[in-house]
């Protein structure tokens, strides 16, 4: 069943383009410019006159939740809160009847997302799922929601459902935004087509794997690992450490760039490898200036950057490049290399990559 991969999570990472394909085929109608999902649709005013979105998640799903922050601020100018299941189902949080309650979960089984769900619904909040599994308790819960076509994600360490979940919430987004007119016609339309062009810049990512094989046999050996981005690529930072902590049990830490400054900065010597997500038009200048901080403290560079890329060549240890896309799609196509980094790093580690050690694919006890 791993269609000739060695493990689970090679074979979803790869399976990524068609998985993205999936989720948005029959919703999406790019030529047309129609975005169409039921649960959407049939709620449409409850979203339209959201005061604000709540996100409740856990792990890499909370991370697709971050990213979705910025798209739905960005194109759909509707104030988005990103929490842990965990702290707001105690926190006694506010939840107002115009709020809508996004719950993100691969499995749909989830503990404390589940939690968060029944003290919103509790409160008013109209309450939409996205997960993965069909049927699952939190499908059955929320009062509606949409399907992340993934199939079935066996690997405990979450890849494609991550990719599929931003997809997900980037159709909503750019849904809203066209019916709220907070992005123009011409954007709508440049974004739809850019979505169809996605799973194969993904492809075209996945062709690194040998150049990312050989950067992996330098860090495999590495205690620590930084991950730094801005904006859009700040939660892929987020993500890209989680991978590794979870499957190579190296400590890494997710960094937004600039706040190297306000302490992670001391970590830096030539022991310490950081990846930089620079590509082209996320805040790339600011980025490139962090990069020449990192160095000239001896850090090791491995960044990540957009095709062509020249500058930041110049001063990285090692650069992994992807297409360019529109800067609110970069995380679908970022994210690929650090699956990836991660996955070989474990493979060269002898450790169990399909299911790493202390860790359950579904997190059903609190
Ligand atoms: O099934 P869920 O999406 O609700 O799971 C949430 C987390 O447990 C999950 O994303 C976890 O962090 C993964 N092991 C990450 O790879």
């Amino acid at each position: 069943e791993k269609a000739g991969y060695e493990h689970f999570m090679l074979k979803e990472i790869y399976e990524q383009p068609s998985a993205i394909k999936d989720t948005y085929r029959g919703r999406m109608l790019a030529d047309r410019g129609i975005i169409r999902m039921a649960g959407v649709d049939d709620n449409l005013e409850k979203f339209l006159n959201a005061k604000r979105i709540i996100v409740v998640a856990c792990g890499t799903s909370w991370h697709a939740g971050l990213v979705a922050e910025y798209i739905f601020e960005d194109l759909a100018r509707i104030p988005v809160e990103v929490e842990y299941a965990s702290e707001f189902r105690y926190r006694n949080p506010v939840i107002n009847k115009d709020d809508v309650v996004i719950a993100i979960s691969q499995s749909g089984e989830t503990a404390d997302t589940m939690a968060a769900i029944k003290l919103a619904k509790e409160n008013g909040a109209f309450v939409f799922g996205v997960c993965n599994v069909v049927g699952s308790s939190i499908s059955r819960e929320t009062h509606a929601g949409a399907y992340t076509h993934a199939g079935p994600e066996i690997g405990v360490a979450s890849t494609k459902a991550f990719t599929t979940q931003i997809t997900i919430l980037s159709l909503i987004a750019l849904k809203l935004g066209k019916a709220k007119g907070s992005i123009s016609n011409t954007d709508y339309h440049m974004y739809l087509n850019e979505m169809e062009l996605i799973p194969s810049k993904i492809e075209k990512a996945l062709e690194s794997n040998k150049h990312i094989i050989e950067v992996a046999k330098v860090y495999k050996n590495a205690k620590n690992c930084l991950y730094l981005g801005r904006g859009y690529n700040f939660p892929v930072a987020l993500e890209g450490a989680l991978k590794l902590k979870e499957i190579s049990y190296i400590h890494a830490e997710g960094y937004p760039a600039a706040e190297m400054k306000h302490g992670p900065i001391a970590l830096i010597d030539e022991q310490m490898p950081v990846v930089v997500i620079a590509t082209k038009k996320g805040h790339y200048e600011k980025v490139v200036s962090n990069i020449q901080e990192i160095k000239s403290r001896k850090g090791k560079i491995i960044a990540i950057v957009t095709e062509g890329d020249t500058s930041v060549k110049n001063m990285a240890d090692h650069v992994i490049e992807v297409s360019e896309t529109f800067e609110a799609l970069t995380p679908l196509l970022t994210t690929i290399p650090l699956q990836l980094f991660s996955y070989h790093i474990a493979v060269m580690l002898g450790k169990n990559v399909d299911q790493p050690r202390n860790l359950a694919k579904s997190v059903t006890v609190e």
